[in-house]
């Protein structure tokens, strides 16, 4: 199974005063889903954002919105999140006591359930869940900032996912986050991930809408069979 490769620009690196501007750049520029990094000061070393601005945003585009939570005790806020409008919850699994419970609690609120590894937590960690799961979210750099330097030991990750998903007859989608840009777009592709996050190559220079045009060209290029 694959699929055409999907832009997700993360609003992490916009511009937080005119979102509704910025994600509509980014989605003019061919980005289908947004991708929201919800941080706690906890579990990771920054602040960010909760369910008010989900909510906002709900009522600013139709595009899914992809929230990925980097806060400890997730099953405490998913409610929220679903409340505010979010199509997309994904967890970390070094977040998770009950990992199993915490996917359900997504589940039984109507949203996409996805799970996270930070760059240190190997895939096959993940194997019991991945009948449960729409999506699985490789980080290529650790959590809690945007403009990071990608770490190219998930490209073995990604398509090691790549491989478990045909091996189990499973069709969750592969998401890359974390340094995806002109320069590393190919090779995430190439490996296996079908939802491209990013954010720095979107909102952190020039236009949005032509850095987001140029990105998707790259990665439908990239997955092209080759000649
Ligand atoms: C980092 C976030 C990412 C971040 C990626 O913890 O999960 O979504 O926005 O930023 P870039 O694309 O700038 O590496
Ligand atoms: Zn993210």
């Amino acid at each position: 199974m694959t699929f055409a490769p999907e832009l997700a620009p993360s609003i992490l690196s916009a511009d937080f005063a005119h979102l509704a501007d910025q994600v509509l750049l980014a989605e003019v520029g061919g980005g289908t889903i947004v991708h929201v990094d919800v941080m706690d000061g906890h579990f990771v070393p920054n602040i960010t954002l909760g369910p008010p601005v989900v909510k906002s945003l709900r009522r600013a585009t139709r595009l899914p919105l992809d929230c990925h939570l980097m806060i400890e005790n997730p099953d405490e806020f998913i409610p929220a999140f679903a409340d505010a409008g979010a199509d997309w919850v994904s967890v970390h699994y070094e977040a998770c006591r009950h990992l199993h419970r915490t996917l359900q609690l997504i589940a039984d609120h109507k949203m996409k359930v996805g799970v996270v590894i930070n760059p240190a937590t190997p895939v096959d960690f993940l194997v019991d869940v991945l009948p449960m799961v729409h999506h699985v979210l490789v980080m290529s750099v650790n959590p809690g900032f945007g403009g990071q330097k990608f770490i190219a030991n998930s490209l073995a990750k990604i398509a090691h996912l790549r491989t478990l998903r045909a091996e189990l007859g499973l069709g969750y989608r592969i998401e890359v986050d974390g340094g995806v840009d002109l320069q590393t777009i190919a090779s995430v592709v190439q490996a296996g991930a079908d939802l491209l996050v990013a954010g720095n190559a979107v909102f952190g220079h020039g236009d949005p809408t032509a850095n987001a045009r140029e990105l998707l060209a790259a990665a439908r290029q990239a997955a092209l069979p080759s000649a």
